[in-house]
């Protein structure tokens, strides 16, 4: 068995190589140059005292350290660990966006797409999914996880861990997973990055941890922990985290590694007095693997040898490292994951590129269309094409994506291409930048009048430059850069139908022309396929179905902004502000609400039917409704059911999801849909922070978005 082999190894291993496998740095590859070897890695990977490498990529790259590695005492292999959060050579649309699809198969799919191309050049391990709840769209780092709800969330955590993983660890198409930060740290105070966490112990069950069990029970590899603290702990050093939630209650057997240079960063956090104490700490919390703050590197056999760090944490920590080593077949053939033909053909297979084009059409949520100008006319004379988003093609992966040494960039679909490509010979495509990003200048906005007045139909397509979104990318405002508002007013005063497309890693405020413009869609960062996407939704070849996996706020000040919240003692109804929890010189409502998008088509909600208005403990209601399409032309509807519990032990939300179903329908068809309410469903962390049902009666909505409820019920939990 594995435990036997990897017992047999450690008996063999001196202190010295024990601590090496605990140990991981970067290689130097992401960058551009030759691909070379810091000598002074060569020779501490030959000595065993590097157990993994991040940043090194390419069958030959990685196949010049892993040789190093069998020039060592052991040949024990180096694992290559790497950000493959949204794709690799083949881009998928922001995690974010992704989750806007609501479509988990294809989420799955991507995580697929993802992990064969890296596997193919040489990687074991990505870090994603990132996991982490989000309430505070200042946060740059939105843009990695699956936006505000747990629900959702945890669906999306399973399915692409699931999807990197593949069917086993150790399968030639599958890399590791990384569930992250563990943990809470999309809750880091003003949203600004690496910021302190201060949270109910109950607010961590329920909001925060489920994504991370939800890894957990996909099986997922390996964990890393956060740069936050939380109450006053950092993560990396949090043992009530790692060990008593992670490896005690939920029983994760994989391995836990820091955050980037996490472990040293606890000595600035004020929490340990020098990189020795840090690493006391953090290995003794429960953290495995130390990225790059060579803490246990140089401080580890000291605090063996004074008695502080038992040899035991050690041999754990090693062993689970070791058996991911075994898993993944690197003993067997360390050279596995690096192979020429594999690659060549993995980067560059023409699945992985239609599958992102569907994905990406799907992620794209229109938020009005309020004089039908969408969908487009194939016969449309003249387009003027308009904005800084339009010709750059890098920009569509947006953050996190891997510049690949060995590929250029002619893969990624611009938006100019992508319309290029869907118009025939009869239409005239015109282009002016109007301004960049965040330009003060109106310079170029002449030159973009004059080309919109030529054409029938503008389309504008505006947004947040691809990296003010992403690790470090925290904004204190989340409005419009520049001058790209007032860009539009002015093409609006031309009279021609305009079109906004908004590119962006985040929920962003566009107020005027949220309230100006009639056609609107949100297109995130798509990916490589973007441009044909987006070509696909503006033309009705794909008929958009994306639903916010996030809350728009109005301004700033309403954050942090969600849709489940409590109800308070004096809530503001009907805008009534009269000592209500509300503000004075706002609406406490989002711009776009959790859950809310637009088809082409429309769709009745009807019939809702329950099997039982009275259930006891532990017995299941069955909830059934039919959707019918009312409009011209097929689309897709994620149909969502909420959920409040009237009154409990705790005070709960006005409205959860707890379930939804995406459903394709052709014009004029209906469908029943069904739904089962378990008593999991009815749930939640009670004082003594155990996760139960309670007697009473529930409130069931169903609807469209969490802020347009169609259909309602009640029914009863007798216990
Ligand atoms: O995986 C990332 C993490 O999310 C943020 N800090 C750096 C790590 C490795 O690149």
């Amino acid at each position: 068995s594995i435990d036997q082999k990897v017992q047999e190894l450690l008996e063999k291993m001196t202190l010295e190589e024990k601590i090496g496998q605990l140990n991981q740095y970067t290689g130097d590859n992401t960058a551009t140059g030759p691909l070379t070897i810091n000598p002074n890695k060569q020779q501490e990977i030959k000595e065993g005292k590097i157990g993994s490498m991040l940043n090194v990529i390419g069958y030959n790259y990685t196949r010049q350290y892993q040789e190093l590695a069998m020039q060592s005492r052991l040949k024990i292999p180096l694992i290559f660990g790497m950000d493959v959060i949204h794709g690799h050579k083949t881009t998928f649309p922001l995690p974010l966006a992704e989750a806007a699809s609501w479509d988990l198969k294809l989420i799955e799919l991507s995580a697929r797409i993802a992990a064969t191309e890296a596997a193919a050049s040489g990687i074991h391990w990505t870090f994603a999914p990132m996991v982490d709840i989000s309430r505070d769209p200042r946060w740059g780092r939105v843009m990695e996880g699956a936006g505000e709800d747990t629900f959702l969330g945890s669906l999306i955590a399973y399915a692409r861990v699931k999807g990197f993983q593949g069917n086993k660890i150790g399968d030639i198409n599958s890399v590791m997973a990384c569930a992250k930060h563990f943990a809470a740290y999309g809750a880091a105070v003003g949203g600004r990055d690496y910021n302190s966490v201060d949270m109910s112990d109950r607010m961590l069950w329920e909001t925060y941890l489920p994504p991370f069990k939800a890894t957990v029970d996909a099986g997922v590899a390996t964990f890393m922990n956060s740069f936050n603290d939380i109450n006053g702990i950092p993560a990396t050093a949090n043992k009530y985290i790692q060990r008593d939630i992670l490896k005690g209650k939920w029983n994760f057997n994989g391995f836990v590694v820091s955050d980037w240079g996490s472990i040293g960063e606890m000595i600035t956090h004020g929490y340990c007095k020098d990189d020795k104490e840090a690493a006391e700490k953090a290995l003794i919390a429960g953290c495995d693997m130390d990225m790059e703050s060579n803490t246990y590197r140089f401080h580890l056999a000291q605090l063996i040898n004074e008695n502080k760090v038992p040899m035991s944490i050690v041999d754990e920590a090693v062993k689970r490292i070791l058996y991911k080593k075994f898993e993944l077949g690197l003993f067997d053939d360390p050279f596995k994951y690096c192979n020429k033909e594999r690659q060549d053909k993995e980067l560059n297979n023409p699945e992985h590129t239609r599958i992102a084009r569907e994905i990406a059409a799907k992620s794209i949520v229109l938020l009005k269309n309020e004089k039908n100008i969408l969908p487009l006319s194939k016969d449309t004379k003249t387009i003027a094409i308009i904005g800084p988003m339009v010709k750059p093609k890098r920009i569509n992966h947006g953050f996190w994506a891997v510049d690949l040494k060995d590929v250029d960039s002619t893969y990624i679909v611009s938006q100019w291409e992508g319309l290029k490509n869907k118009i025939g010979k009869k239409t005239k495509l015109l282009y002016a930048r109007g301004c960049g990003v965040e330009d003060t200048s109106k310079a170029g906005f002449q030159e973009a009048i004059d080309v919109a007045n030529q054409a029938d139909v503008v389309i504008l397509s505006i947004g947040e430059r691809w990296n003010m979104s992403g690790e470090a990318k925290s904004r204190s405002n989340i409005n419009l850069p520049g001058v790209q508002e007032d860009l539009i007013k002015e093409l609006q005063k031309t009279g021609k139908p305009i079109v906004v497309l908004i590119n962006a890693g985040r929920p962003l405020i566009f107020n005027w022309t949220a309230d100006n413009m009639p056609t609107i869609v949100y297109t995130w960062w798509l990916g490589s396929e973007a441009g044909n996407a987006i070509a696909d939704v503006l033309f009705g070849d794909y008929n958009p179905s994306g639903k916010l996996p996030m809350t728009f706020p109005r301004e700033v000040g309403q954050i942090p902004i969600y849709y489940n919240h409590f109800n308070t003692g004096r809530p503001s109804i009907n805008e009534d502000k009269i000592y209500k929890s509300s503000y004075i010189d706002l609406p406490n409502t989002p711009k776009f609400p959790f859950g809310y998008g637009l088809s082409y088509t429309t769709f009745k909600y009807a019939e809702l039917k329950l099997s039982k208005q009275k259930i006891k403990l532990n017995e299941d209601i069955e909830v059934t409704m039919t959707l019918t399409n009312t409009g011209k032309c097929a689309g897709e509807e994620v149909v969502q059911l909420y959920l409040q519990d009237k009154f409990g032990s705790v005070v709960r939300p006005i409205i959860e999801l707890k379930d939804f179903q995406k459903v394709k329908l052709e014009a004029g068809e209906s469908k029943t849909l069904k739904f089962v309410i378990n008593n999991d469903k009815l749930s939640f962390y009670n004082q003594a922070l155990e996760f139960k049902s309670e007697p009473g009666e529930f409130n069931l909505m169903i609807g469209t978005s969490s802020a347009d409820i169609r259909l309602r019920s009640t029914f009863e939990l007798i216990h």
